[in-house]
């Protein structure tokens, strides 16, 4: 982004030194599942004035418009763009309507938030990372999951050495799923494991390879069911299982590291995290003077400890950055860029499945290329 943000966005010193900051006026565009969520905390929010709901439904869009207060419903894209009372949008319509809203949004001079996948393929989504350089205008990712205290937490213990070097990343997102009608179980659920990795990792996402084995069991006509290998940095590796046929309810990664490994289970509020001061040390002993050598193996045993974290709604504090980012004329934490990280390494994943989940490179985005963060 380049120039200095509108006058109406920044925040100002009035008389007795008190910042007053002018609301900036959001249109929430689809009110299916998750729209409301996004409605709700955008309407809650002190950095946002919710201006608008607008849905093909128009009945649904009225139920959310009530249920949020009371707020103007529109039923055409191109009107709500046409308004000059909207400064952004939030989308939460399906992956494959995501380029086609989020470019005519960019065209008619409004920032965009739009939820994960960023778009359905890596072209598209580049497109609007590209779109929205050129505009000035702040594109982000809604990888929700990066505004949880958890993730936020984590990311500080493995950038302050607490876990020491990671070894490995599992990560396990299952339970009984709406199938969804436009992508497979890795587009809709794997976005939420891959924007953490992305996020928490101090490099962020960079593999070369991914591998990627899908079932459907049922003949649903899409992988319901899924497990991707990951390389990182240093030999390390990064597991993910995502499904949507489970009966019980699992949200589960486990990062190990050389000093110790974490453990968050989301489902457990009362201790989300644990940190296992508890590791394998390897060694290598010559033995008989000889060339020959072995490794020996010890084990630490230690404490396990639960890190404290405020109860705060991520959505809330997505919502704060947003704003901060057009403010500020930054990217968001979660930018377009990092959307395509996330991109890049399902592109990879559908095409491992149809090599039968062949090891294939990770083709980084010709936006990416050269990036670190
Ligand atoms: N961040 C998260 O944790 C999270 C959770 C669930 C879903 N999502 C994402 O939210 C998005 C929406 O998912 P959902 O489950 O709410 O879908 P949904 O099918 O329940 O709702 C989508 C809504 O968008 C409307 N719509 C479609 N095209 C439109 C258009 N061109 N203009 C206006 N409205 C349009 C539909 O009428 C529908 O009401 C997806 O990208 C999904 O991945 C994110």
């Amino acid at each position: 982004m380049t120039g200095p943000p509108p006058e109406r966005h920044r925040t100002r010193n009035v008389s007795g030194g008190t910042e007053v900051t002018e609301q900036l006026r959001i249109g929430v565009v689809g009110a299916g599942y998750w729209g409301p969520n996004l409605a709700r905390n955008f309407r809650s929010s002190p950095d946002w004035d919710l201006v608008a709901i607008c849905d093909l439904d128009g009945e649904r869009a009225q139920r959310l418009a009530d249920q949020v207060g009371g707020v103007r419903v529109v039923t055409d894209l191109d009107e709500l763009l046409r308004s000059d009372d909207i400064d952004a949008i939030a989308v939460a319509t399906p992956a494959r309507t995501h380029h086609g809203i989020a470019l005519a949004a960019l065209a008619a001079g409004k920032h965009v938030m739009v939820e994960k996948p960023l778009a359905d393929t890596g072209g598209r989504g580049r497109a609007m990372v590209e779109t929205a350089a050129a505009s000035g205008l702040v594109l982000m990712a809604d990888h929700t999951y990066c505004y949880t205290p958890a993730v936020l937490k984590i990311r500080e213990l493995i950038e302050e050495g607490a876990l020491g070097d990671i070894l490995f990343i599992d990560s396990v997102r299952i339970n009984l799923g709406l199938i969804q009608p436009d992508v497979d179980v890795f587009w809709d659920l794997a976005p939420h494991d891959l924007s953490i990795i992305d996020f928490i990792l101090p490099g962020g996402l960079h593999p070369t390879t991914v591998s990627a084995h899908g079932a459907d069991p049922l003949g649903a006509g899409k992988a319901c069911v899924g497990y991707l290998v990951l390389p990182l940095a240093n030999g390390a590796i990064a597991h993910v299982h995502v499904n949507w046929l489970s009966p019980t309810k699992i949200r589960q990664m486990v990062i190990g590291g050389t000093k110790r490994t974490l453990v968050w289970d989301d489902l457990n509020p009362q201790q989300r995290l644990s940190v296992y001061d508890r590791g394998v040390d390897l060694g290598l002993q010559a033995l008989d003077g000889a060339e020959r050598k072995a490794a020996t193996v010890s084990y630490r045993l230690g404490d396990t400890w639960s890190p404290a974290l405020p109860e705060k709604e991520a959505l809330g504090s997505m919502a704060s950055e947003f704003a901060a980012s057009i403010r500020e004329s930054r990217p968001p934490r979660t930018d377009g860029r990092a959307g395509l990280r996330v991109l890049s390494v399902l592109e990879a994943a559908t095409r491992s499945l149809g090599g039968f989940g062949a090891v294939t490179p990770v083709e980084a985005d010709r936006v990416l290329i050269g990036e670190t963060r």
